[in-house]
Protein backbone atom coordinates (compact mmCIF):
# COMPACT_ATOMS: atom_id res chain seq x y z
CA UNK A 1 0.00 0.00 0.00
CA UNK A 2 1.62 3.44 -0.97
CA UNK A 3 2.02 5.72 1.53
CA UNK A 4 -0.04 9.29 0.84
CA UNK A 5 3.28 10.88 1.03
CA UNK A 6 4.51 8.86 -1.75
CA UNK A 7 1.22 9.66 -4.06
CA UNK A 8 1.38 13.21 -3.25
CA UNK A 9 4.98 13.35 -4.48
CA UNK A 10 4.23 11.00 -7.40
CA UNK A 11 1.22 13.68 -8.34
CA UNK A 12 3.47 16.05 -8.38
CA UNK A 13 6.20 15.18 -10.18
CA UNK A 14 3.57 14.23 -12.80
CA UNK A 15 2.32 17.36 -12.98
CA UNK A 16 5.66 19.18 -12.99
CA UNK A 17 6.71 17.01 -15.75
CA UNK A 18 3.46 17.65 -17.72
CA UNK A 19 4.49 21.40 -16.70
CA UNK A 20 7.90 21.05 -18.34
CA UNK A 21 6.81 18.74 -21.72
CA UNK A 22 3.73 21.20 -22.83
CA UNK A 23 6.14 23.78 -23.30
CA UNK A 24 8.40 21.79 -24.73
CA UNK A 25 6.32 20.37 -27.40
CA UNK A 26 4.73 23.53 -28.88
CA UNK A 27 8.43 25.32 -29.48
CA UNK A 28 9.05 22.00 -30.99
CA UNK A 29 6.33 22.09 -32.85
CA UNK A 30 6.94 25.99 -33.63
CA UNK A 31 10.56 24.83 -34.84
CA UNK A 32 9.90 22.07 -36.97
CA UNK A 33 7.41 23.75 -39.02
CA UNK A 34 4.92 21.87 -41.38
CA UNK A 35 6.35 18.79 -43.15
CA UNK A 36 6.05 20.82 -46.87
CA UNK A 37 6.04 24.26 -46.88
CA UNK A 38 3.18 25.74 -49.53
CA UNK A 39 4.69 27.93 -52.80
CA UNK A 40 2.37 30.15 -53.58
CA UNK A 41 2.10 34.09 -54.33
CA UNK A 42 5.93 34.40 -55.66
CA UNK A 43 4.61 35.97 -58.85
CA UNK A 44 3.43 38.78 -56.40
CA UNK A 45 7.81 39.42 -56.25
CA UNK A 46 10.54 40.58 -57.90
CA UNK A 47 13.91 40.52 -56.78
CA UNK A 48 16.07 43.36 -56.68
CA UNK A 49 19.54 43.16 -56.60
CA UNK A 50 22.77 44.83 -54.97
CA UNK A 51 22.99 43.96 -51.43
CA UNK A 52 23.16 40.53 -49.71
CA UNK A 53 23.41 39.62 -45.90
CA UNK A 54 20.68 42.04 -44.81
CA UNK A 55 19.82 42.04 -41.15
CA UNK A 56 16.60 44.60 -41.32
CA UNK A 57 14.74 46.50 -44.01
CA UNK A 58 12.71 49.40 -43.13
CA UNK A 59 10.87 51.87 -45.35
CA UNK A 60 11.22 55.87 -44.49
CA UNK A 61 7.53 56.51 -45.77
CA UNK A 62 7.42 60.59 -46.69
CA UNK A 63 10.49 60.32 -49.25
CA UNK A 64 9.27 56.28 -50.18
CA UNK A 65 12.48 54.58 -49.71
CA UNK A 66 13.65 52.04 -48.41
CA UNK A 67 16.81 51.42 -46.28
CA UNK A 68 18.13 48.15 -45.57
CA UNK A 69 20.83 47.08 -42.85
CA UNK A 70 23.64 45.00 -45.03
CA UNK A 71 27.05 43.44 -43.88
CA UNK A 72 29.14 40.57 -45.81
CA UNK A 73 30.18 39.68 -41.74
CA UNK A 74 26.35 39.11 -41.11
CA UNK A 75 27.07 34.87 -41.50
CA UNK A 76 29.65 35.38 -38.81
CA UNK A 77 27.71 37.27 -36.40
CA UNK A 78 24.19 35.38 -36.76
CA UNK A 79 23.64 36.24 -32.91
CA UNK A 80 19.84 35.96 -33.06
CA UNK A 81 20.39 32.05 -34.12
CA UNK A 82 23.66 31.64 -31.70
CA UNK A 83 25.40 31.09 -34.51
CA UNK A 84 28.63 33.17 -34.98
CA UNK A 85 32.44 33.60 -34.79
CA UNK A 86 33.68 37.53 -33.97
CA UNK A 87 37.17 36.87 -34.94
CA UNK A 88 36.26 36.21 -38.76
CA UNK A 89 33.94 39.57 -38.54
CA UNK A 90 36.83 41.53 -41.14
CA UNK A 91 34.68 43.32 -43.91
CA UNK A 92 32.14 46.25 -42.93
CA UNK A 93 28.42 46.47 -44.04
CA UNK A 94 27.09 49.36 -45.18
CA UNK A 95 23.36 51.00 -45.41
CA UNK A 96 21.78 50.36 -48.90
CA UNK A 97 18.70 52.67 -50.49
CA UNK A 98 16.38 51.76 -52.82
CA UNK A 99 13.59 53.77 -53.94
CA UNK A 100 10.46 52.49 -53.93
CA UNK A 101 9.52 55.51 -56.73
CA UNK A 102 11.41 53.95 -59.47
CA UNK A 103 10.19 50.35 -58.56
CA UNK A 104 13.04 47.39 -60.24
CA UNK A 105 15.48 50.10 -59.94
CA UNK A 106 18.97 48.51 -57.93
CA UNK A 107 19.19 49.38 -54.34
CA UNK A 108 22.42 51.93 -53.92
CA UNK A 109 25.11 51.32 -51.44
CA UNK A 110 25.73 54.35 -48.69
CA UNK A 111 28.72 55.71 -47.59
CA UNK A 112 28.59 57.49 -44.18
CA UNK A 113 30.72 60.67 -44.08
CA UNK A 114 32.76 61.39 -40.98
CA UNK A 115 32.68 57.28 -39.76
CA UNK A 116 35.36 55.54 -38.63
CA UNK A 117 35.29 52.20 -37.19
CA UNK A 118 33.56 48.83 -37.68
CA UNK A 119 29.89 48.76 -39.21
CA UNK A 120 27.90 45.97 -38.75
CA UNK A 121 24.47 47.30 -39.15
CA UNK A 122 21.63 45.44 -37.61
CA UNK A 123 18.17 46.94 -36.71
CA UNK A 124 17.19 50.40 -38.54
CA UNK A 125 14.77 53.12 -37.71
CA UNK A 126 13.73 56.76 -38.26
CA UNK A 127 12.99 59.47 -36.50
CA UNK A 128 9.40 60.52 -37.05
CA UNK A 129 8.86 63.97 -39.00
CA UNK A 130 6.14 65.59 -39.36
CA UNK A 131 6.62 67.02 -42.60
CA UNK A 132 3.98 65.88 -45.39
CA UNK A 133 6.29 66.72 -48.21
CA UNK A 134 9.75 65.88 -48.44
CA UNK A 135 11.88 66.21 -45.37
CA UNK A 136 15.32 67.83 -46.50
CA UNK A 137 16.95 65.83 -43.29
CA UNK A 138 15.89 62.36 -41.59
CA UNK A 139 17.61 61.28 -38.84
CA UNK A 140 18.25 57.37 -39.28
CA UNK A 141 19.22 55.34 -35.97
CA UNK A 142 21.23 52.29 -36.97
CA UNK A 143 22.20 49.21 -34.18
CA UNK A 144 26.19 48.41 -34.72
CA UNK A 145 27.68 44.86 -33.89
CA UNK A 146 31.18 46.06 -33.21
CA UNK A 147 33.13 42.62 -32.78
CA UNK A 148 33.77 41.33 -29.06
CA UNK A 149 32.17 44.89 -27.88
CA UNK A 150 28.99 45.91 -25.77
CA UNK A 151 26.52 46.48 -29.54
CA UNK A 152 25.78 50.57 -29.50
CA UNK A 153 23.44 52.86 -31.38
CA UNK A 154 24.38 55.59 -34.32
CA UNK A 155 23.15 58.30 -35.47
CA UNK A 156 22.70 59.30 -38.76
CA UNK A 157 21.80 61.98 -40.73
CA UNK A 158 20.41 61.30 -44.61
CA UNK A 159 19.71 64.22 -47.10
CA UNK A 160 17.66 62.85 -49.76
CA UNK A 161 18.67 65.56 -52.01
CA UNK A 162 22.46 64.33 -52.30
CA UNK A 163 21.69 61.63 -51.08
CA UNK A 164 24.21 61.62 -48.45
CA UNK A 165 24.54 59.78 -45.41
CA UNK A 166 26.52 61.28 -42.64
CA UNK A 167 27.48 60.26 -38.90
CA UNK A 168 26.32 62.32 -35.82
CA UNK A 169 27.09 60.88 -32.54
CA UNK A 170 27.13 56.97 -30.96
CA UNK A 171 24.47 55.74 -27.56
CA UNK A 172 26.16 54.08 -25.25
CA UNK A 173 24.34 51.65 -22.38
CA UNK A 174 25.05 49.10 -20.58
CA UNK A 175 21.34 48.11 -21.10
CA UNK A 176 22.20 47.31 -25.10
CA UNK A 177 24.05 43.88 -24.26
CA UNK A 178 22.36 41.94 -27.01
CA UNK A 179 21.03 44.86 -29.00
CA UNK A 180 19.18 43.99 -32.02
CA UNK A 181 16.38 45.74 -33.79
CA UNK A 182 14.81 49.25 -32.76
CA UNK A 183 12.08 51.31 -32.79
CA UNK A 184 12.29 55.28 -32.59
CA UNK A 185 9.53 56.74 -30.50
CA UNK A 186 7.18 59.37 -31.35
CA UNK A 187 7.48 60.80 -27.85
CA UNK A 188 8.34 64.54 -27.80
CA UNK A 189 11.33 63.69 -25.66
CA UNK A 190 13.80 64.50 -28.41
CA UNK A 191 17.47 66.03 -27.91
CA UNK A 192 16.87 69.57 -28.38
CA UNK A 193 20.01 70.42 -30.14
CA UNK A 194 20.74 67.35 -32.88
CA UNK A 195 17.07 66.35 -33.38
CA UNK A 196 17.84 62.44 -31.88
CA UNK A 197 14.74 60.89 -30.95
CA UNK A 198 13.93 58.37 -28.05
CA UNK A 199 13.57 55.10 -29.07
CA UNK A 200 12.99 51.48 -28.03
CA UNK A 201 15.80 48.67 -28.29
CA UNK A 202 15.12 45.02 -28.17
CA UNK A 203 17.59 42.55 -26.63
CA UNK A 204 17.47 39.41 -28.31
CA UNK A 205 18.69 37.08 -25.67
CA UNK A 206 18.41 38.37 -21.83
CA UNK A 207 21.96 37.55 -21.50
CA UNK A 208 25.37 38.35 -23.61
CA UNK A 209 27.22 35.90 -25.30
CA UNK A 210 30.24 35.45 -23.00
CA UNK A 211 27.27 34.88 -20.13
CA UNK A 212 27.27 31.36 -19.31
CA UNK A 213 23.04 32.05 -18.50
CA UNK A 214 22.93 32.05 -22.57
CA UNK A 215 23.63 28.49 -23.24
CA UNK A 216 20.45 27.80 -20.86
CA UNK A 217 18.69 30.09 -22.17
CA UNK A 218 19.03 28.82 -26.05
CA UNK A 219 18.88 24.84 -24.95
CA UNK A 220 15.64 25.63 -22.89
CA UNK A 221 14.34 28.35 -24.99
CA UNK A 222 13.75 30.79 -22.10
CA UNK A 223 11.82 34.02 -22.11
CA UNK A 224 14.59 35.91 -21.06
CA UNK A 225 15.31 38.70 -23.42
CA UNK A 226 14.19 42.73 -22.68
CA UNK A 227 12.95 46.05 -24.10
CA UNK A 228 14.96 48.97 -23.14
CA UNK A 229 14.09 52.77 -23.61
CA UNK A 230 16.63 55.44 -24.32
CA UNK A 231 15.75 58.83 -23.47
CA UNK A 232 16.68 60.81 -25.72
CA UNK A 233 16.91 64.15 -23.79
CA UNK A 234 18.13 62.47 -20.49
CA UNK A 235 20.59 60.65 -22.77
CA UNK A 236 19.40 57.25 -20.57
CA UNK A 237 18.39 54.03 -20.92
CA UNK A 238 16.38 51.42 -19.04
CA UNK A 239 14.80 48.12 -19.12
CA UNK A 240 11.15 47.99 -19.60
CA UNK A 241 9.82 45.21 -20.93
CA UNK A 242 10.83 41.53 -19.55
CA UNK A 243 10.37 37.85 -20.58
CA UNK A 244 10.09 38.02 -24.03
CA UNK A 245 10.99 34.86 -26.27
CA UNK A 246 13.49 36.31 -28.88
CA UNK A 247 11.59 39.30 -29.72
CA UNK A 248 13.32 39.87 -33.23
CA UNK A 249 10.93 43.01 -34.15
CA UNK A 250 9.50 46.02 -32.64
CA UNK A 251 7.30 49.16 -34.86
CA UNK A 252 6.00 51.59 -33.45
CA UNK A 253 1.99 51.08 -33.45
CA UNK A 254 -0.83 54.27 -33.42
CA UNK A 255 -0.13 56.31 -30.38
CA UNK A 256 3.13 57.14 -28.21
CA UNK A 257 5.00 54.19 -27.45
CA UNK A 258 2.87 52.06 -28.03
CA UNK A 259 4.52 48.86 -29.75
CA UNK A 260 4.26 45.61 -32.22
CA UNK A 261 6.56 42.99 -30.67
CA UNK A 262 6.99 40.04 -32.65
CA UNK A 263 7.99 37.29 -30.09
CA UNK A 264 9.89 34.67 -32.65
CA UNK A 265 10.34 31.87 -30.23
CA UNK A 266 7.25 32.44 -28.80
CA UNK A 267 5.17 32.78 -31.97
CA UNK A 268 3.12 35.52 -31.01
CA UNK A 269 2.71 39.33 -32.60
CA UNK A 270 1.94 41.40 -29.21
CA UNK A 271 0.78 44.87 -28.81
CA UNK A 272 2.13 46.76 -25.97
CA UNK A 273 1.09 50.23 -24.24
CA UNK A 274 2.71 52.66 -22.54
CA UNK A 275 0.58 53.76 -19.23
CA UNK A 276 1.20 55.84 -16.26
CA UNK A 277 0.64 52.97 -13.57
CA UNK A 278 3.05 54.87 -10.39
CA UNK A 279 4.42 58.16 -10.91
CA UNK A 280 6.58 57.72 -7.91
CA UNK A 281 7.92 54.67 -10.03
CA UNK A 282 7.81 56.18 -13.31
CA UNK A 283 9.43 59.60 -12.85
CA UNK A 284 12.78 60.73 -12.81
CA UNK A 285 14.35 64.06 -11.95
CA UNK A 286 17.44 64.33 -13.97
CA UNK A 287 19.58 67.37 -15.29
CA UNK A 288 18.90 67.18 -19.73
CA UNK A 289 21.89 66.31 -21.92
CA UNK A 290 21.04 69.03 -24.23
CA UNK A 291 19.84 72.31 -22.60
CA UNK A 292 21.28 71.00 -19.02
CA UNK A 293 18.05 72.21 -17.40
CA UNK A 294 16.83 69.83 -14.53
CA UNK A 295 13.57 67.83 -16.39
CA UNK A 296 11.41 65.18 -15.01
CA UNK A 297 10.61 62.17 -17.36
CA UNK A 298 8.87 59.74 -17.05
CA UNK A 299 9.58 56.24 -18.12
CA UNK A 300 7.11 54.13 -20.10
CA UNK A 301 5.04 51.44 -18.52
CA UNK A 302 4.42 48.59 -21.03
CA UNK A 303 1.10 46.69 -20.49
CA UNK A 304 0.54 44.06 -23.00
CA UNK A 305 -2.90 45.20 -24.87
CA UNK A 306 -3.09 42.05 -27.04
CA UNK A 307 -1.67 38.92 -28.02
CA UNK A 308 -2.38 37.15 -31.40
CA UNK A 309 -1.15 33.51 -31.18
CA UNK A 310 0.27 33.12 -34.99
CA UNK A 311 2.20 29.61 -34.20
CA UNK A 312 4.73 30.50 -36.77
CA UNK A 313 7.93 31.97 -36.34
CA UNK A 314 7.60 35.38 -37.39
CA UNK A 315 11.08 36.80 -37.40
CA UNK A 316 10.03 40.26 -39.09
CA UNK A 317 6.84 42.60 -38.60
CA UNK A 318 5.92 45.76 -39.67
CA UNK A 319 2.82 47.95 -39.37
CA UNK A 320 1.58 51.21 -42.04
CA UNK A 321 -0.56 53.01 -39.91
CA UNK A 322 -2.47 55.49 -42.56
CA UNK A 323 -3.37 51.97 -43.94
CA UNK A 324 -3.97 49.94 -40.85
CA UNK A 325 -2.01 47.20 -42.54
CA UNK A 326 -0.18 44.45 -40.52
CA UNK A 327 2.48 42.39 -42.13
CA UNK A 328 4.98 39.44 -40.81
CA UNK A 329 7.67 37.47 -42.41
CA UNK A 330 8.06 34.08 -41.10
CA UNK A 331 10.57 31.10 -41.30
CA UNK A 332 8.36 28.36 -42.06
CA UNK A 333 11.17 25.97 -40.36
CA UNK A 334 13.45 27.32 -38.00
CA UNK A 335 15.94 24.24 -37.48
CA UNK A 336 16.17 24.37 -40.99
CA UNK A 337 17.34 28.13 -40.97
CA UNK A 338 19.92 27.21 -38.27
CA UNK A 339 20.79 24.51 -40.53
CA UNK A 340 21.44 27.32 -42.94
CA UNK A 341 23.12 29.64 -40.70
CA UNK A 342 25.77 27.02 -39.44
CA UNK A 343 26.55 25.89 -42.64
CA UNK A 344 27.29 30.04 -43.86
CA UNK A 345 29.48 30.63 -40.66
CA UNK A 346 31.49 27.76 -42.20
CA UNK A 347 31.88 28.73 -45.93
CA UNK A 348 30.01 31.83 -46.25
CA UNK A 349 29.56 31.60 -50.19
CA UNK A 350 28.69 28.13 -50.86
CA UNK A 351 25.43 26.98 -51.37
CA UNK A 352 23.76 25.55 -48.43
CA UNK A 353 22.41 21.83 -48.84
CA UNK A 354 19.26 22.98 -46.91
CA UNK A 355 16.19 25.20 -48.21
CA UNK A 356 14.99 27.60 -45.52
CA UNK A 357 12.26 29.45 -47.12
CA UNK A 358 9.46 32.45 -45.90
CA UNK A 359 5.98 33.12 -45.43
CA UNK A 360 4.73 36.91 -45.73
CA UNK A 361 1.54 37.12 -43.78
CA UNK A 362 -0.81 40.20 -43.74
CA UNK A 363 -3.32 40.52 -40.48
CA UNK A 364 -6.93 41.29 -41.12
CA UNK A 365 -9.39 42.10 -39.06
CA UNK A 366 -12.64 39.13 -38.16
CA UNK A 367 -15.56 39.46 -35.72
CA UNK A 368 -14.93 37.12 -33.17
CA UNK A 369 -17.62 35.89 -30.51
CA UNK A 370 -16.63 36.93 -26.79
CA UNK A 371 -15.00 33.78 -25.39
CA UNK A 372 -13.75 32.54 -28.16
CA UNK A 373 -10.99 32.60 -30.32
CA UNK A 374 -11.94 32.07 -33.98
CA UNK A 375 -13.56 34.13 -36.50
CA UNK A 376 -16.29 31.98 -36.86
CA UNK A 377 -18.91 34.07 -37.92
CA UNK A 378 -17.57 33.86 -41.31
CA UNK A 379 -19.32 30.87 -41.86
CA UNK A 380 -22.29 32.08 -39.67
CA UNK A 381 -24.38 33.88 -42.11
CA UNK A 382 -27.29 35.58 -39.76
CA UNK A 383 -23.73 37.89 -37.96
CA UNK A 384 -23.98 41.09 -38.03
CA UNK A 385 -22.13 42.51 -35.29
CA UNK A 386 -23.89 46.16 -35.77
CA UNK A 387 -26.48 45.02 -34.29
CA UNK A 388 -25.35 42.42 -31.19
CA UNK A 389 -21.86 44.25 -30.41
CA UNK A 390 -21.42 42.96 -26.93
CA UNK A 391 -21.48 39.40 -28.08
CA UNK A 392 -18.49 40.14 -31.00
CA UNK A 393 -15.22 42.06 -31.16
CA UNK A 394 -12.81 42.58 -34.26
CA UNK A 395 -9.93 40.45 -33.86
CA UNK A 396 -7.16 40.43 -35.51
CA UNK A 397 -6.13 37.17 -37.63
CA UNK A 398 -2.62 36.50 -39.69
CA UNK A 399 -3.11 34.93 -43.14
CA UNK A 400 -0.30 34.06 -45.41
CA UNK A 401 -0.37 35.57 -48.61
CA UNK A 402 2.75 34.62 -50.11
CA UNK A 403 5.10 31.74 -49.06
CA UNK A 404 8.38 29.88 -50.35
CA UNK A 405 10.09 26.43 -50.03
CA UNK A 406 13.12 28.14 -50.20
CA UNK A 407 13.89 27.40 -53.70
CA UNK A 408 13.22 31.11 -55.16
CA UNK A 409 13.94 32.93 -51.70
CA UNK A 410 14.49 32.44 -47.94
CA UNK A 411 16.42 33.13 -45.33
CA UNK A 412 14.33 36.37 -44.04
CA UNK A 413 15.23 38.44 -41.59
CA UNK A 414 13.06 42.20 -41.79
CA UNK A 415 9.93 43.52 -43.66
CA UNK A 416 8.91 46.86 -44.21
CA UNK A 417 5.74 47.81 -45.44
CA UNK A 418 4.34 50.58 -47.92
CA UNK A 419 1.86 51.75 -50.41
CA UNK A 420 0.81 47.99 -50.98
CA UNK A 421 3.74 46.94 -51.09
CA UNK A 422 6.13 45.07 -49.41
CA UNK A 423 10.09 44.71 -49.15
CA UNK A 424 11.76 41.88 -47.49
CA UNK A 425 15.40 41.29 -46.56
CA UNK A 426 17.09 38.10 -46.09
CA UNK A 427 20.11 37.15 -44.04
CA UNK A 428 21.71 34.67 -46.18
CA UNK A 429 20.39 35.84 -49.95
CA UNK A 430 21.57 38.03 -53.02
CA UNK A 431 19.36 40.93 -52.96
CA UNK A 432 15.77 41.49 -51.63
CA UNK A 433 11.77 41.56 -52.41
CA UNK A 434 9.90 43.85 -53.78
CA UNK A 435 6.27 42.00 -53.79
CA UNK A 436 2.62 43.69 -54.25
CA UNK A 437 0.45 42.73 -50.96
CA UNK A 438 -2.49 44.60 -52.38
CA UNK A 439 -5.85 42.64 -52.25
C1 LIG B 1 8.27 59.58 -53.96
O1 LIG B 1 6.98 60.03 -54.30
C2 LIG B 1 6.28 60.70 -53.26
C3 LIG B 1 4.87 61.00 -53.73
O2 LIG B 1 4.89 61.56 -55.00
C4 LIG B 1 7.04 61.96 -52.85
O3 LIG B 1 6.39 62.63 -51.78
C5 LIG B 1 8.45 61.56 -52.42
O4 LIG B 1 9.21 62.68 -52.09
C6 LIG B 1 9.13 60.77 -53.54
N1 LIG B 1 10.43 60.30 -53.05
C7 LIG B 1 11.59 60.67 -53.56
C8 LIG B 1 12.80 60.09 -52.94
O5 LIG B 1 11.69 61.44 -54.49
C1 LIG C 1 28.76 39.80 -20.66
O1 LIG C 1 28.23 39.37 -19.43
C2 LIG C 1 29.22 38.95 -18.51
C3 LIG C 1 28.52 38.35 -17.29
O2 LIG C 1 27.39 39.10 -16.93
C4 LIG C 1 30.11 40.14 -18.17
O3 LIG C 1 31.12 39.76 -17.25
C5 LIG C 1 30.77 40.64 -19.46
O4 LIG C 1 31.50 41.80 -19.20
C6 LIG C 1 29.71 40.96 -20.51
N1 LIG C 1 30.39 41.26 -21.75
C7 LIG C 1 29.99 42.23 -22.59
C8 LIG C 1 30.79 42.40 -23.83
O5 LIG C 1 29.04 42.91 -22.35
Amino acid sequence: MPSTTLLVVSALAALVGVAVYLPMQRSTTLFEGPSVVENFGMDRCKRVSGPAFCDDVRVQRNLNLGFLACDPSLPYRNFAASVFDEAKMKEDGALWVYDLNKSGSPAEKLTIKGFEGPFHPSGISFAPTSDDGTPARVVILVVNHVPLEMPRVEVLYYYPARKSLVYKKTISSEHFFAANKIAASSSPMVHQHDDTPSFFVTNDHGYNLTDWKRTYEEKYNLPAASLVYYNARADLAQEVGWRFQLPSAIVASHEDDSLWVAQAKGGTVDLYKSHVLSVEHQEQRVRSADTREPISIIWPGMMNEEIMNTKIFNVGLDYEPESMTLVTISHPKWNNYVAVAKEKLHSRDAAPTTKAGFILSKANLYPVRVGETRPKPRKDVVFDPEETPRRYKYKLFLEPLISNDGSDFGTPSAIAVSGGRALVSSGYEQGFLDCSIAP
